[in-house]
Formats: C-alpha cells, structure tokens, sequence
C-alpha cells in the first residue's frame, strides 16, 4: 500500500509541470520551475510583498531620466524594464555591451534604453563612461547604484585594489561624483544596499582610522562574504556623506535592500553558493519583488523630502551601529578621496578625480557637528 504511494510521486509530479509549472514559470532547469512554482504560492499569499509594478502604478515617469548601474541583469534589469516601461528614459552602464544590447531588446520600450560601457574594476573605464554621459545627457533625475559582485576569489583591479570593494563601492562613488552637476536639482539616488552590511565588525581604533586595508582587504584577511559586507556598510556611508552634501538641495538620498538570496546572477561565482540560492527560491522575493524596494525609493512621491533613509520591503528600517556613526561616514570619505588621489594617475586626465574633490574642503569636525545638528 505504502510502496504503490510512492509509485504514484512522479506521476503526480509530472501532473502538477504540466498542469501548474509549465504555464507559470517559463526557463530554467526543472527543479529551479519546481521550486519557483512552491515560491508563486508564497507570493500569491503576497508575503513577499509588492511587484515593482505594484510599487510604480500611477507614478507619471515620462521626462524622467534614470541612469542604473548593472541594468543587464537580475534586479537592475527589471527596474530598466519597469521604468522604461512607464515612459522614463533609462541610461544602461553595464560591463558587458553585448549582454546589455540584448537586456535591452527585451524590453517593450527598447527605444527608451540607452547603453553606456562601464566596467566598476577600472578608474578608467568610469572616466570614460561618466565623460560619455556628461556629452550626451543634459541632466539625470535618478541615479540607482546597483551593480555588485559577491562570491569571487581574491584578485586585484588594474588600480591595485581589491575587486569587490572597487566594483560595488569605490568605482560607483566615482561615476556618481564625476555626473553630480548634470543631477536635476530634485534628483533622487539610490544606492542598493544588503542587509549584510550589519556582519561587519570594526573595533574601536580601527573606526578610528579606517585604513586601505580595512576596505579594500589584503589576500590573507579576505573572504568573499566580509569584502561583500564591507562594501555595503561603505555604500550606507556614502549615503549618510551626500545627504550632508546634499542638505537643503533638493536632492535626496536612499539605501534600499532588495531582499536576501534572491536568485540572480549575483551568486554565479561559487557553485555552493549557487546551491543556496536555488534552494531558497521558495522563500525568497522574486527579482520583480526585490526591485520593488529600490524602485520605491527611486520613484514614490510618498518620499518627497525625505533623504538619508535605508528602506528593506519598501519601509524604513534602521542601520547597524556601525553603519549610523557618522564620525566614521566623514573618516570613510577621507579615506577615499585619498584613496583616489593616488590613483589620480590611473585614471588617466583626473577629471573624474577632482570633481568627486568638488566635495567641500571643510574641517571635519565643522561637518559632523553641522550634520548632527
Ligand atoms: N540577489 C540578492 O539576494 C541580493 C541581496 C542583497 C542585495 N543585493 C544587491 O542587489 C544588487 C543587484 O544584484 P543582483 O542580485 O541583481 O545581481 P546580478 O544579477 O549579478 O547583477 C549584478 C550586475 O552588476 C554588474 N557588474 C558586476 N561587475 C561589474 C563591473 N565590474 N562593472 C560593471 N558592472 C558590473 C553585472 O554585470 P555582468 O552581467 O556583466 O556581470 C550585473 O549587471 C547588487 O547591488 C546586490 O549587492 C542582491
């Protein structure tokens, strides 16, 4: 009796791919459809909360321009289908042109996609991009900072530092302070951000005096996960240095966490990881969900003056102690102006370099205490 259940499993496997799966979930291998299919039953109970659809209904984008980083693939790709999709023109730096070029393909309005060539390991490869951008573009209303690496092995960048940190923090600050003047005055910056930010563990008198090894980590401290989480707790300081920046400008700023183990292309780097993530696909967001949250920041008018915030299912949720001291936003920021100063070189004529020195030049101390005020 027990055997002839079992027997039946895979008939009734079969039954639910060609009754369910095969008319909801449309590539992949059979068990990723499997475990998608459990995850729209989760989402259909809406625990994962809104689509980026959901989040932008209504919303009129038309003479918008939004400029995202990574737009080819994962999250990026589905906040450039959405917007592009709601009439904004959105500009496409991505690494890889011919991924790109069919990113935008994809997309029902291709002809409000532009790409621009952009690879976040190279100064130079940023200068150039952000140089096309200014050429063309009279002013930007969004920015969604969104490319990221996790998972890869140690290596350096043709600037001599450590890759992820480069990619999904250092090279992105670059290209953002390289475009600041061409920002509309109301512009709105999101940068994509990871709950993973909250791992990191500085003592006391590194918080002091953050060096270039405590970002940009030697081969013999690195792990993939802590330069991963190291970059995002920079990018959340980054955030809290522009909206100081940025105060009473209009302009506004935000870290939005799209959701944890999203399946992407994010954990393609490592097949243990790879596993992970195809494991949680009924747990987790989908990629639409997930956008949603930057998605919100970039566009609701529930924001409007509103800056400085870190959202995760489209709500405002608080930092890690790490991430709200503001002391260390001031000391990160130095640490990376100096950090560009000496690859000024690499980057070969340093325009991109002294316009993220465009930042005031002012005591520290003024700063922060202004800031907090
Ligand atoms: N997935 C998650 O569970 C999760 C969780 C928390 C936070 N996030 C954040 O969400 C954001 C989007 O990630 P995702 O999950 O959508 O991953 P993804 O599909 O791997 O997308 C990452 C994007 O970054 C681009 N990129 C990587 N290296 C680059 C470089 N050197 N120069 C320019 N672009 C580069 C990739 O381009 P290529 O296609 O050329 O590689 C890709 O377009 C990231 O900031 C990530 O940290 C994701």
């Amino acid at each position: 009796m027990l055997r002839s259940y079992f027997l039946r499993i895979p008939h009734a496997l079969n039954r639910v791919n060609k009754l369910y799966i095969s008319t909801t979930v449309k590539k992949g291998s059979l068990l990723q459809n499997y475990l998608s299919a459990v995850g729209n039953i989760f989402n259909s109970i809406t625990i994962h909360g809104p689509t980026v659809d959901e989040v932008t209904k209504d919303i009129d984008l038309s003479n918008k321009t939004c400029l995202i980083t990574g737009a080819n693939s994962g999250i990026g790709f589905e906040m450039a289908k959405c917007l592009s999709s709601r009439e904004c023109s959105v500009l496409m730096a991505c690494r890889n042109p011919y991924a790109a070029n069919n990113a935008k393909n994809a997309c029902e309005n291709s002809h409000l996609l532009k790409l621009y060539e952009l690879n976040l390991a190279s100064l130079r490869s940023v200068k150039k991009c952000s140089d096309e951008i200014l050429k063309d573009q009279p002013k930007i209303d969004i920015v969604i900072l969104n490319a990221a690496v996790f998972g890869l092995p140690w290596t350096l960048t043709e600037d001599s530092l450590e890759t992820t940190f480069q990619v999904n923090y250092l090279g992105q600050y670059v290209l953002l302070t390289n475009i600041e003047h061409i920002l509309a005055p109301d512009a709105r910056v999101v940068i994509v951000s990871s709950e993973s930010h909250r791992h990191v563990s500085w003592d006391f008198n590194h918080q002091l005096t953050p060096t270039e090894a405590m970002v940009s980590l030697p081969k013999q401290e690195y792990t993939s996960i802590r330069a991963y989480n190291i970059s995002k707790l920079c990018g959340i300081h980054f955030m809290h240095y522009l909206s100081y920046r940025w105060v009473n400008s209009g302009k506004s700023v935000f870290c939005a966490h799209p959701g944890s183990f999203v399946k992407t292309r994010l954990c393609r780097n490592w097949w243990p990881y790879e596993l992970l993530y195809t494991s949680m696909i009924p747990f987790s967001k989908s990629i639409s969900q997930a956008a949603s949250t930057p998605i919100y920041c970039a566009t609701s008018p529930e924001l409007k003056g509103l800056t400085d915030v870190y959202f995760k299912d489209c709500r405002r949720c608080e930092v890690s102690d790490l991430a709200q001291d503001l002391h260390l936003s001031f000391r990160i920021y130095d640490l990376t102006k100096s950090l560009l100063r000496d690859r000024a070189v690499a980057a070969a004529e340093p325009v991109a370099v002294k316009q993220s020195v465009a930042f005031p030049d002012v005591d520290e101390t003024t700063l922060v205490t202004n800031y907090s005020g």
